[in-house]
């Protein structure tokens, strides 16, 4: 190997090893600087005869191209190399999920209800609100409750800490029955003195307040009331109705409705509705999901209106409980903890 193919691979060997534009710098003068080693060749040529000089100093170009170009090639390097570390430094994940504002949603049991009054609503029923610390009056007399009745003992009942005119205590409403009462008192004043009156059709929705609590009672629940008055309301319409509204909430028709005999102060004939669904998980079990019945003569007597010449249906219910059934909910105190593990899988 000449010395000049020994230059270039030394210079080659030099660049290679600057780890910066400045080792990079350093190494290039010694090359081709001012008195670099190549520069230094140069300056020799002066001293050789014409002949030699020419083809020497055309080895020497050769040569310095070489070098120059092996600069170039590590410059280059370097910089690529200065480039990666950087984006490297600033990289992006474009895989990661976005950060974006928490959107709210609405809760499990409100969708329920909003579900309940739209249904209702296409059946032209009304959707009414009320206290839900009551009188004594709307809890349970005017309701028929006796006395005595067990619905009205502190075991069962929120009271509270204040009387009315009567000296009796306000309660926690224990159920939306007291809606039925004031709405259809309210329906039965606008009309009053008219020949006839237009039905009562209503639901009332809300929270109601009862001393229970384990996996499917909580103290605070909900219940939808309804309520159907008319000179010609019967049974059948109550089934019809409520064999509508629970395929519809359900949104199946392959489940079945069924009346089962049963006692309420408030109506009579009284029947607990159980439905069961002809398919999915729940299949072929009889569940309860509402209290109903007809209304009971004192009661109607009670609205303002006259027994003889009315008659309608009602029933009552539970929100919360149809809501589990519809999302598959196991434990009805989910609803009401506000763990949003749970709660965001409804948005
Ligand atoms: N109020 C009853 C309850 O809370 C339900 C019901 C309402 C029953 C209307 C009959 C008619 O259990």
């Amino acid at each position: 190997m000449n010395d000049l193919a020994q230059l270039l691979q030394s210079a080659q060997a030099e660049f290679a090893q600057a780890s910066t534009p400045a080792d990079l710098e350093n190494a290039k003068a010694r090359f081709l600087g001012k008195s670099g080693q190549v520069t230094e060749l140069m300056k020799g040529l002066a001293a050789l005869p014409v002949e030699e000089k020419k083809t020497r100093g055309a080895e020497i170009n050769q040569l310095k191209q070489g070098i120059e170009a092996a600069l170039n090639a590590r410059r280059q390097a370097l910089l690529d190399a200065e480039l990666e570390k950087q984006l490297k430094a600033e990289a992006l994940d474009v895989s990661l999920p976005g950060r974006q504002r928490g959107t709210g949603g609405l809760h499990p049991i409100t969708r329920a209800m909003e579900r309940i009054e739209a249904i209702f609503g296409s059946m032209g029923f009304d959707v009414a609100d009320g206290p839900e610390i009551e009188t004594d009056w709307f809890s349970f007399s005017s309701l028929n409750n006796p006395e005595n009745h067990p619905a009205r003992s502190m075991q069962d009942t929120f009271y509270v800490d204040m009387k009315d005119e009567g000296g009796r205590w306000f309660n926690l409403r224990p159920h939306t029955s007291p809606m039925q009462i004031r709405y259809a008192q309210a329906h039965a004043k606008r009309y009053a003195g008219q020949e006839t009156m237009p039905e009562i059709r209503v639901i009332a929705p809300g929270r109601t307040y009862r001393v229970d609590s384990d996996a499917t009672h909580s103290p605070m629940f909900h219940q939808v009331e309804g309520l159907w008055v008319g000179e010609n309301i019967s049974f059948k319409d109550l089934k019809s109705v409520y064999l509508n509204f629970i395929t519809a909430f359900f949104e199946t028709d392959a489940l079945q409705l069924r009346f089962r005999p049963s006692y309420f102060p408030f109506t009579e004939p009284s029947a607990e509705i159980d439905i069961m669904f002809e398919t999915g998980p729940l299949k072929g079990r009889w569940l309860e999901v509402s209290g109903a019945g007809q209304v009971h003569p004192q009661v109607i007597r009670n609205m303002g209106l006259d027994p003889e010449r009315y008659i309608g249906f009602a029933f009552g219910s539970g929100i919360d409980r149809l809501a589990m059934l519809r999302y598959g909910v196991n434990d009805l105190r989910l609803f009401f903890e506000g763990d949003l593990r749970f709660l965001s899988q409804f948005k």
